[in-house]
């Protein structure tokens, strides 16, 4: 969603503020702005310079004009209350410019605290503007020639309804930022030359690992040298400070034109990482530690729910098929949207998997907290380390995919389903699924990245294929079993940075209504390979080319049979069923983003879209 930055310390602020602000462009990208503290020898003042429109926008703007100060904090933003305007761009300020503040999330009663604020004229259509002018009410009322900026904060918080991550600076107090979170993400840098402060780590790796991430109710108070942490209380609390393994070079693009493309080719080594240390190949079992249960109580489990949204739901309907082959474990997969308002059998025989690469999905993170309230046990597969979800649960494992910036998810969605076939295995081996079953699927994950790679090296072709195809309106994406939920994944990578509409469907469906579509106008991308349900699907292609349908395969390498049904061939190596999905996922990624290359998409940004969604 909005990505917040702030630093203050011994350095300029600014250029901080503008790397840190590109960095978390992916977050939201409709409008930036940014608010420096400057020092004059008649007093401190506040400068502030916003844009509609991408960080280049607000970089033009700024290149003619000069910010000195080393106390400042910047936004990008995703709207949610108020349209895309510069009025609406944050940061907001309050008390005829001399507080500002940034902020994410949702300020439910908004319209409420408004009434409360009559003599504000305001300038924007946010509920953000509101709490500037709270916080700016609050310390007004404080009547001490020592007025504490931390104090007004605190209180205009203890008013507010909704969520919230900010972080607020005054020009009467150039040496200070408050930052305060409440189920919006903050986290703090802590490096020998001050504190920086963001939505997510990304935009601080450059400057140091070690971090402090803030729960809810916590507020800090900033010095470039100092900080005080406090819980809802005002009592002082002592954090423990994390190492990020993540380093700032993982977040560039490496010569690739797109983070899009650089994290499609990071699958194969992150992959690696994914799996590296967490199996025993003489065993044929799989072992993370995260997972926090005995064996009795894994024994116990009787039924598996995996919660998650868009990919990562897609990555969770395959471990639906890994739970329920290898563990016999009946296994539901939820929308986290749909989950909490559906009133699930939930008991303490369940094993509920949060699935979410930036760990910071709302609707996920609530459909999670509903299951604890419910007593299953509720793990997580996360990828962003330190994220809610992963503070929040009593265990799980990280995914190790690396910083994923580009706002579709590709390398994220493979390592889910790493992750979620291992727990499969782990569960299986106690159950139904001998040592030479569980050695082979350990063998043939092996045996993965290298496929990938050769994959990978028919992107050009892939290319061509994109560039022939690019100007259909409309695609349909077909798959059976376990090549269902890929199909979806496909479908969704190409309407998500093409806009082209596409719909997936199981290929057995077709005839019971959508084959009406069919037509030379409507091509279908089907995923035919050599599974238990390959006959199958080959019939369901015979009936779309019998409607004239341009047929687009992903096929088994060396299937010629294959080649005389399609009009166009993507081939993929040969390994075991539940595995397919890791390989046939590559071609539908490489199609749509050079399909949105092609068609001159800004591939990773797509409009209306934000990484990281945080509001329900
Ligand atoms: C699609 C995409 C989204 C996310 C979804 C969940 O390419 O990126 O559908 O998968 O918003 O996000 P996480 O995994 O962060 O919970």
């Amino acid at each position: 969603m909005c990505g917040i930055i702030g630093y203050i310390g011994n350095k300029q602020a600014m250029p901080i503020l503008i790397k840190g602000l590109r960095r978390l462009e992916y977050r939201g990208y409709d409008s930036a702005g940014i608010a420096v503290c400057e020092k004059n020898p008649a007093g401190s003042e506040i400068c502030r310079v916003r844009s509609i429109g991408k960080i280049d926008m607000l970089a033009d703007k700024l290149a003619e004009v000069t910010l000195n100060g080393t106390v400042g904090i910047a936004h990008t933003r995703w709207a949610t209350h108020g349209g895309v305007t510069e009025e609406n761009a944050h940061p907001h300020v309050a008390q005829d410019g001399k507080l500002a503040l940034v902020h994410n999330g949702i300020i439910e009663n908004y319209r409420e605290l408004k009434e409360h604020l009559p003599d504000v004229t305001f300038t924007s259509d946010t509920d953000s503007e509101v709490l500037a002018h709270l916080i700016a009410k609050h310390y007004q009322k404080d009547t001490g020639t020592d007025k504490d900026l931390r104090v007004a904060v605190e209180k205009a918080l203890s008013h507010v309804r909704g969520t919230y991550g900010i972080v607020v600076m005054h020009k009467d107090h150039p040496d200070c930022l408050i930052a305060a979170r409440m189920g919006s993400p903050i986290v703090i840098g802590i490096a020998d030359d001050g504190h920086y402060i963001a939505s997510d780590p990304t935009p601080i790796l450059a400057y140091t690992k070690n971090m402090i991430f803030l729960d809810d109710g916590e507020v800090a108070e900033m010095h470039p040298d100092k900080m005080k942490i406090r819980d809802l209380k005002a009592h002082e609390i002592t954090k423990c400070v994390e190492q990020i393994e993540w380093n700032d070079e993982q977040a560039e693009k490496q010569g690739f034109p797109h983070f899009m493309l650089k994290e499609i080719y990071d699958q194969p080594t992150v992959f690696q990482d994914a799996i590296r240390g967490r199996y025993n190949l003489h065993e044929g079992t799989s072992f993370l530690g995260g997972l926090n249960m005995t064996d009795d109580e894994m024994r116990s489990i009787n039924r598996v729910i995996l919660i998650a949204c868009g990919t990562a739901s897609h990555a969770a309907m395959i471990g639906k098929y890994a739970f329920e082959r290898l563990a016999g474990i009946p296994t539901e997969v939820d929308v986290a949207s749909e989950f909490r308002y559906r009133d699930p059998i939930i008991d303490g025989r369940t094993l509920v998997f949060g699935i979410s690469q930036s760990g910071e999905t709302a609707d996920t993170i609530a459909a999670l907290r509903e299951a604890k309230r419910k007593g299953a046990f509720v793990r997580g597969v996360v990828n962003a380390v330190g994220s809610t979800i992963a503070r929040e649960t009593d265990g799980g494992s990280y995914m190790h995919a690396g910083p994923e910036l580009s706002v579709a998810s590709t390398k994220a969605y493979t390592n889910m389903i790493a992750i979620l076939l291992l727990y499969a295995l782990q569960f299986g081996r106690l159950k139904r699924v001998t040592t030479a079953t569980g050695q082979r699927m350990l063998h043939a994950l092996r045996d993965i990245p290298e496929k990938m790679k050769m994959i990978l090296d028919q992107s050009e072709q892939i290319k061509q294929i994109a560039i022939k195809y690019k100007a259909y309106p409309n695609f349909f994406f077909l798959g059976r079993g376990i090549n269902y939920p890929v199909a979806m994944e496909g479908s969704l990578k190409l309407k998500e940075i093409t806009y082209i509409h596409s719909e997936a469907y199981p290929g057995g469906e077709m005839k019971h209504g959508p084959i009406a579509l069919l037509s030379d106008q409507f091509p279908i991308f089907a995923i035919m390979t050599r599974d238990q349900l390959y006959d199958k699907m080959r019939s369901n292609i015979e009936e779309a080319r019998a409607r004239n349908a341009k047929v687009i395969l992903v096929a088994t390498q060396g299937d010629e049979q294959a080649r005389e049904l399609a009009d166009d061939i993507m081939y993929v190596p040969d390994t075991m069923e539940l595995l397919e999905p890791l390989l046939n996922t590559i071609p539908l990624q490489l199609f749509a983003y050079h399909t949105a290359v092609a068609l001159g998409r800004d591939v990773d940004r797509p409009r209306n879209l934000a990484k990281s969604v945080t509001v329900e």
